[in-house]
This record gives structure tokens, sequence and C-alpha cells, in this order.
């Protein structure tokens, strides 16, 4: 399995009022049929959201780093001796062991994804602290040709298995290089706004908002092609080969 929407993944509950649908999780050679179960590092990818006026309880893991990315909505994070407001482009890294609570007082319902990095077989240390930055504050940048940069986590940010956490928007009409990935990294695509072809290996897809690509591998390669007058705009994160 390669793509994957958020809409075929079964819900269930986090942080005791978060709605959360795994779309993606690391291989599980206990249940090596689980769908979705295809990363090969990086612990678990969902789409969450909290409904409106509700907070989620405080909660803590002794075992994982958590990060999540704001989609649409707005509410209050707190997280050790951090409180914050947070919006739309937003990224939180959650430390081990720090207490969190995240809280929409907002009328609408609050979107976000998160990824989990467990620190079983992890390679670097994890923060300390939390860390919250929205993608605006880093310079964009163009890579694969057309590939519209914005980096908001990174290897010296404190990640443990994550290297790349990206913003990466593709402008109306444009496509970026054909390059391949082997099976021993993590890389997916998710879509945030607009949509596009993204042929991966052999695969043609329609790829559309709430839909995750997993490109590792993709033999001879994968390209996301924007055919339409809209830019579209997607949520990327990597373990790459080192
Ligand atoms: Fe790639």
């Amino acid at each position: 399995m390669e793509m994957r929407s958020w809409l075929q993944s079964p819900s269930s509950l986090t942080h005791g009022n978060i709605i959360k649908r795994e779309i993606f999780s690391k291989k599980d050679s206990d249940d090596p049929h689980k769908p979705g179960a295809i990363l090969n590092y990086i612990d678990s990818f969902s789409r969450c959201y909290l409904e409106s006026r509700i907070a989620s309880i405080p909660t803590s893991f002794d075992d994982r780093q958590l990060i999540f990315y704001i989609v649409d909505g707005a509410g209050i994070f707190e997280g050790g001796d951090l409180k914050q407001a947070v919006r739309e482009g937003d990224g939180i890294i959650v430390p081990p062991e720090t207490t969190h609570i995240l809280t929409n007082e907002a009328d609408t319902p609050l979107e976000f994804l998160i990824l989990e990095e467990t620190l079983a077989d992890a390679e670097g240390a994890p923060r300390d602290d939390v860390l919250i930055r929205n993608y605006r504050e880093r310079p964009l940048g163009q890579g694969h040709w057309t590939h519209l940069v914005h980096p908001i986590f990174g290897s010296d940010d404190g990640l443990v298995k994550l290297h790349s956490v990206l913003m990466v928007t593709i402008d109306a009409m444009q496509t970026p290089d054909t390059h391949g990935h082997a099976d021993n990294m993590d890389e997916v695509w998710y879509m945030l706004e607009g949509n596009g072809i993204h042929v991966v290996s052999q695969n043609v897809y329609r790829q559309r908002p709430g839909d995750a690509a997993s490109v590792a591998p993709s033999n001879p390669g994968h390209t996301l092609i924007n055919d339409t007058d809209q830019p579209l705009k997607t949520f990327y994160f990597a373990r790459y080969t080192r």
C-alpha cells in the first residue's frame, strides 16, 4: 500500500478526547497484514481533531516523543513550562515525560496531525523542552526543480528518528524531477490543500486532501505533478538513509 486516506482508518481516542485516525504505522512482524503498517522507522502518523470547546486530558508518554502539526483551527497548547496559542502552520515537538494539554476554545473543530517516534532504536537524544514553530518562520527554499520548501523541524531540533519535517508547496502546472528511493528509509507526503498526480513506481494516484503517499520504495522513482491551476500544499516527513 502506497497511498492511504485517513478516511480508510478506524477512529480511536488518544489523550482522552482527541479523535485519532492512524494512517500509517511502523511495520509489525506480529501483525504483518495490519492496514497502513508500511513505515520502516517512524512509529505512527495520524490525522486527529478535537471537537469545539473541548480540551485533551493531561497526558505524558515515557517511551515516545510526539510531533504535532496544526492543520486547521486555533487552540492553546500547554506543556512543561509553556502555555501558548497555536494556529494553522504550527509544529510542536513534545518530549517524553512531558505532561501536555491541547485545548480548542473555538466553535469549530481543531484539526491536526500527530507523528510518533518511540525511543526504542532511536539514534538521537530527545528534546527536554517543548518546541513550537510555525513553518512561516523559516525561509523558503527550492529543490527537485519545483518543490517550494519551508523547513519546520530537522535533526538539530532534537528529533530522534525523523530527519526532516517540511511544508512543501508545488505551484500550478509544475512538475518536480523524478527520483527514486530504496526501502531503507521513510518518506511520506500528506496532501493539505489542492491536488495533484503522484506517480510512485508504476502506480498513478490522484492525491487529494487527506491522502498520504509513502514513496519508499519507489523504483525507478516518484514525482508529484501539479496538473491543476492552483498551488498544492503538502505536509512532508522523512527519515533518510545515512
Ligand atoms: Fe522523494
